[in-house]
């Protein structure tokens, strides 16, 4: 079994990429979605490419989990379900939901995202299911505990409510962007990035350990560039475009 020691300063160099990765991506936006090019190699079927990635966070995070034989306390099966409803919902529903007919994906964008989803969901279904975490029952009344499981939820709700309108934007066929309103698409342009960097913040607070950290300074460093560049792509393209929507921080950024 891997020491804690060799855990710890893998975890440190995870987030010294993070840090590294984060001003590349400020200056290339990766190219899925709306920044898609052709530039970057082969492609795929986008559906296919989303479920192939994420489902590497469920896996990985069930299979490191559930085969350590530490006895699992009540606090890490509520970690355990919060990872797992999440990435149900991200590698199965969510690409079965998307309205992308036609559309493509790098296969080299594919590939990052499997690496990605596999590092993140095997640190924290390994450091979780080692026991190295020692969380007792009395974990469920810390205030860490308690104001990271409402933070988690409240970014959940946040996220899944904002990909909702998105995804309502578009009939079965449709592969065209239109400008999106309502909840807090009236304050930001991706509401749902926001919520998901809000929802891994969360989790990192009620864990409180460091690959839970890594992973919320991942998903801030993926997604705060992505939703600077939605923004920016917004107000070229729509003359009409909200002026006073910020990009992911409301009245803020
Ligand atoms: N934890 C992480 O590091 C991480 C990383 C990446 C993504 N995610 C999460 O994964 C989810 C999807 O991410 P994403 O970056 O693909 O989100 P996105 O660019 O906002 O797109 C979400 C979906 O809505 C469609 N869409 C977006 N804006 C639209 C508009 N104005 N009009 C019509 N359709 C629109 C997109 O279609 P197109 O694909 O055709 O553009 C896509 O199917 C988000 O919830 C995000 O938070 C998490």
């Amino acid at each position: 079994m891997m020491s804690a020691l060799v855990f710890t300063y893998l975890m440190y160099s995870w987030i010294a990429l993070a840090l590294i990765m984060f001003p590349v991506m400020l200056f290339i936006p990766a190219p899925y979605g709306r920044h898609t090019s052709r530039n970057w190699g082969p492609v795929m079927v986008n559906r296919l490419g989303w479920m192939m990635m994420e489902s590497l966070s469920l896996i990985a995070f069930v299979i490191f989990f559930i085969l350590s034989p530490e006895e699992k306390s009540l606090p890490l099966w509520i970690m355990f379900g919060l990872w797992v409803a999440h990435y149900v919902n991200r590698s199965i529903i969510f690409p079965l939901r998307i309205r992308t007919s036609g559309k493509v994906i790098p296969v080299l964008i594919v590939a990052l995202g499997i690496i990605f989803n596999a590092i993140n969901g095997w640190s924290n279904g390994w450091y979780l299911g080692s026991g190295l975490g020692n969380y007792q029952l009395s974990w469920l009344s810390d205030p860490r505990f308690i104001s990271g499981l409402i933070i988690f939820l409240l970014g959940a709700w946040i996220n899944i409510s904002s990909d909702n309108i998105l995804l309502r934007l578009r009939t079965k066929t449709e592969t065209g962007y239109k400008i999106p309103h309502g909840k807090m698409f009236k304050y930001i342009s991706c509401p749902n990035h926001f919520g998901e960097t809000l929802q891994w913040c969360g989790f990192a607070v009620l864990c409180w350990n460091l690959p839970a950290l890594a992973f919320a300074i991942w998903t801030a460093a993926n997604l705060l560039p992505r939703a600077i560049a939605h923004h920016k792509w917004y107000r070229e393209t729509f003359p009409d475009f909200p002026k006073d929507r910020k990009a992911f921080l409301p009245f803020l950024l």
